[in-house]
């Protein structure tokens, strides 16, 4: 994959007016990518999206199996090949990385490519723990490089265009916020994701940290929350399981508002993918409104005293994320939507703003996670740390 026009070097980190002189034509603007990881999430979403951006290349891919980085090598044509992390982020030509490998590596490859001034996208949930996260985000602040979560259900268009109408004011006050994500994976092995050491949490960092994020999104920061988990099968595919299959959360928000969050591996009959249930419900004092992953450009809404919801239309603006190069008419949009992500990415280092998502937004849900695993194993209430 190399769409770039030109071999100029586009640095990590640059004094703004540099930055700006880079940003006009996009043609002498080439962004050198590596992508650590290339496994099903790279194939599915980090590849397509990044082919997508005009003036980015891909220089480097690394993955632990030689055979699955053989398989993106021949798909993608990157120059560069390695098993080992520590080759790709040493590298000057690399501006920017993909971290799209198991959780309990994504602290140690994002602390080195930040410590050599690499801009990082790391997928969620962000670490092991929050004090594992914590450190991530302190360390990308402090080498001044641009820093993303991948919490890409954000990047849905009825989500973008829900935010939107919550921060207008349309909801009035918030009440209620509820999510649900149901889905039937059965008993299979899955991998690495079923062993505590390598993955942190089960249903609970996999599938809610999406949807934890959607809740600090619309309503905000959570003040105090109890939770339970469940562990249904101890062996997968034969193998141990150590993590949970199922996951609840009853969330008090700062501001008042009360949030009720599933999420289940075992609804059985739902189907596995990201057609199956994916639901989140927001009650203010003027209006409800209703969104499901699935409808990816309606939302239902209702008004106080209302006869019972409808459906409205999201409009065309929301359909991408603004600038972003994807045409919204190619392609199934469950899943263009997900390459927004990477442009959001690449728009953040170029004009050098805050990505939104941020590694800040993945320790915020890295909070939530670790409470609600306190919460279950103490049967207590937890209270959140103020800003988290
Ligand atoms: N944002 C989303 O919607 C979304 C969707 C799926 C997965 N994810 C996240 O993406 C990450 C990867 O998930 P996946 O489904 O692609 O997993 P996967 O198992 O399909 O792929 C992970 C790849 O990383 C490689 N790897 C393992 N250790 C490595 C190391 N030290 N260095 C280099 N490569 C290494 C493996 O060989 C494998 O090919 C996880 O954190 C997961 O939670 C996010």
């Amino acid at each position: 994959m190399d769409i770039g026009q030109s071999e100029r070097p586009f640095p990590a980190r640059l004094p703004l007016a540099v930055a700006a002189a880079y940003s006009l034509p996009q043609s002498v603007n080439t962004l050198n990518f590596a992508i650590i990881g290339c496994g099903g999430v790279t194939l599915q979403n980090h590849l397509p999206g990044l082919a997508l951006c005009p003036g980015v290349k891909l220089v480097a891919l690394c993955d632990a199996d030689a055979a699955t980085l053989e398989r993106a090598r021949q798909q993608t044509g990157a120059g560069v090949t390695t098993t080992r992390f520590e080759e790709v982020v040493e590298r000057d030509d690399v501006h920017a990385v993909i971290i799209a490998t198991p959780n309990f590596t994504h602290k140690p490859i994002a602390l080195a490519a930040v410590a050599r001034g690499k801009h990082v996208l790391c997928e969620k949930p962000l670490a092991l723990n929050l004090a594992e996260a914590r450190e991530m985000a302190g360390a990308a602040e402090r080498a001044g490089v641009r820093h993303m979560t991948a919490f890409t259900y954000r990047f849905v268009p009825a989500m973008r265009y829900l935010a939107h109408l919550v921060e207008r004011g349309d909801l009035g006050q918030p009440y209620h916020f509820r999510s649900c994500r149901l889905q039937d994976w059965g008993t299979r092995d899955l991998g690495w994701r079923q062993v505590k050491r390598l993955a942190g949490s089960g249903e609970l960092g996999d599938m809610l940290s999406h949807r934890i994020d959607f809740a600090h999104l619309l309503v905000g920061p959570m003040k105090r929350l109890v939770a339970n988990l469940k562990q249904w099968h101890p062996l997968r595919g034969g193998r141990p399981n150590d993590l949970d299959d199922w996951v609840a959360v009853l969330a008090e928000f700062a501001n008042g508002a009360t949030g009720v969050l599933e999420s289940s591996k075992l609804a059985s009959g739902r189907n596995e993918s990201w057609r199956s249930l994916d639901y989140a419900e927001i009650n203010g004092s003027e209006r409800s409104f209703v969104f499901i992953t699935g409808e990816w450009n309606k939302l239902q809404t209702g008004r106080v005293g209302g006869a019972g919801l409808e459906t409205i239309e999201v409009p065309r603006e929301f359909w991408k994320l603004p600038g972003a190069p994807r045409d919204v008419g190619v392609g199934d949009p469950l899943v263009t939507f997900r390459y927004d992500q990477a442009w959001e990415f690449v728009d953040a280092i170029r004009n050098q703003r805050p990505c939104r998502p941020s590694f800040h937004d993945g320790v915020r849900a890295q909070a939530v996670m670790e409470a609600a695993i306190r919460s279950a194993e103490t049967r207590q209430w937890v209270e959140l740390a103020d800003g988290v």
